[in-house]
């Protein structure tokens, strides 16, 4: 993979000093609110924003209707993301009426999608600013503009992409972090628009990397999350990921995760540190999207159904407990009964921990929008009903082989369902949930599983006498 440039750091000096102008603004923004939507890719550019909104002189606001900027940090993997994502900013309008001084942002990947930009400028002029995936690290500049002249702006860059470093972040928590390494991909999976919205392939260097993780580290991290859309083709510095995994396995923090891995691209060296390093939790993402070679051919995948199962034997035979999940599309354009089938045989071949599972979504760009697609949509929503019953009867049995065992869990929060409960993940990344109180959160607790729900376990706290 390509290295690409890094913003300069003179134009990063250009937008903190920014960051101050605004501060000085008598008249700005007090409260922000951002509403993420999508994956962990926008969860962290969230963070980034948050920071540098912070950094402005603004605190954060968890009441949407109390703010004097809502953010929208969008996503448009699916149809239904971006009707959501533009419902919403419908209903801004309203509140502006309200409180004319709101300041109103939408970001992240839809506003990336071609001519989607020039459409908001001109059918929602309410909205003060709209700027895309490449250049977030200017919203101080946007915002100091906006709040001086005046005038909304809509600018997106159409470019390749580059790599920011060195921009402010409030992270969303400090025991469990999600720590890019590397941006954009080059796949081209034909019914996907990530590429075309978040721009090409490139990695961060491994020093950089290394430097964020041992930084969160000295803060408190106990769990960090590698992240890239195909980390199996990170290159910064010449390094392979598995090469960059094995540095920052001796960075000492208790548990390691990655996501996303892309089947074509997962590597012996990368499977064998399942079973080498210390701290590398025994999960994996490995997205499947369907069980016939024809469909996997025309989505562009590059593997086929057999070379998967392979894979899959290989992570079991190095680390037999490991935890597999998967993302499966149903109903991509031109899938027969047969083929559908065949996504249905390998579930049950594979037997995955769960699954996440999506109606094909045409995406205006992308080769599949072009293919005739004539299976009506409820005979598409009769099959992923199917895959679902199947998945779920399978996670099932998955959770109840673990009832019994003791396990060590990171705790993360109160349960939503109980708040006399805490909930936390174990290493194969299930969620137990157990009696017990906030104070715990951030912890390692050990944990006898006592039963086991439809996608949670519950458990007791095992007292060290025990
Ligand atoms: N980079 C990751 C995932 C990115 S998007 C990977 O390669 O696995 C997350 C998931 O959304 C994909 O795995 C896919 O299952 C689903 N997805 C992407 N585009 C879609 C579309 N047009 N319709 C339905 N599901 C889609
Ligand atoms: Fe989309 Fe495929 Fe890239 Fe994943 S690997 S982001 S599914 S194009
Ligand atoms: Fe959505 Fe963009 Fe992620 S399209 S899934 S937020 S990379």
């Amino acid at each position: 993979m390509k290295e690409r440039p890094i913003v300069s750091e003179q134009e990063m000096q250009r937008q903190r000093e920014y960051m101050v102008r605004v501060r000085a603004l008598e008249k700005r923004p007090k409260r922000y609110h951002i509403v993420t939507m999508g994956c962990q890719m926008n969860e962290r550019d969230s963070e980034s924003i948050a920071g540098m909104l912070s950094a402005m002189g603004m605190v954060n606001e968890p009441v949407r209707e109390q703010a004097d900027l809502i953010l929208y940090n969008t996503c448009c993997v699916r149809e239904n993301a971006e009707n959501k994502a533009l419902g919403n900013v419908i209903w801004l309008k309203e509140l502006k009426k309200d409180k004319p001084d709101l300041m109103i942002c939408v970001g992240g990947c839809m506003t990336q999608e071609k001519g989607m930009a020039a459409m908001m400028k001109k059918r929602y002029p309410f909205i003060d600013l709209v700027y895309g995936t490449h250049n977030l690290y200017k919203l101080p500049e946007y915002v100091y503009r906006v709040l001086t002249e005046g005038e909304p702006i809509a600018e997106v860059m159409d470019i390749d992409g580059e790599v920011v470093e060195g921009m402010p972040e409030a992270r969303r928590c400090r025991f469990n972090a999600f720590v890019n390494i590397m941006y954009g991909c080059d796949n081209f999976c034909t019914y996907c628009i990530v590429p075309y919205v978040r721009g090409r392939e490139r990695s961060r260097t491994p020093e950089a990397v290394l430097e964020e993780c041992a930084r969160l580290r000295d803060d408190g991290a106990q769990e960090i999350m590698l992240l890239g859309q195909n980390v199996n083709s990170y290159g910064g510095g010449g390094a392979r990921f598995a090469e960059l995994l094995y540095r920052v396995d001796q960075l000492g923090i208790p548990r390691i995760r990655f996501m996303t891995s892309h089947p074509k691209d997962l590597s012996d060296e990368l499977i064998n540190a399942f079973g080498e390093l210390k701290h590398l939790m025994p999960q994996l993402h490995l997205p499947v999207q369907a069980g016939s070679n024809e469909v996997l051919r025309r989505m562009n995948r590059r593997y086929t159904r057999e070379h998967y199962v392979a894979l899959v034997g290989k992570l079991r035979k190095v680390c037999p407990d490991i935890g597999l999940t998967s993302d499966i599309i149903v109903g991509f354009p031109g899938e027969t009964l047969e083929q559908f089938e065949e996504t249905m045989s390998l579930v049950r071949e594979v037997r995955f921990d769960a699954a996440y599972t999506f109606i094909y979504s045409p995406r205006a760009g992308t080769r599949a929008a072009e293919y005739p697609d004539d299976t009506p949509y409820e005979v598409k929503s009769e099959r992923i009903q199917r895959l679902i019953d199947l998945q779920q009867a399978i996670s099932l049995e998955v959770l109840e082989k673990q009832v019994g065992k003791r396990e060590r869990v990171l705790v993360e929060a109160v349960s939503t369902r109980d708040s006399m409960s805490v909930g936390g993940k174990t290493p194969r990344g299930h969620m137990v949930n157990f009696p017990g109180e906030a104070s715990l959160i951030g912890q390692f607790v050990d944990v006898e599983i006592t039963s086991a729900g439809r996608n949670t376990l519950r458990g007791r706290q095992i007292m060290t006498e025990e």
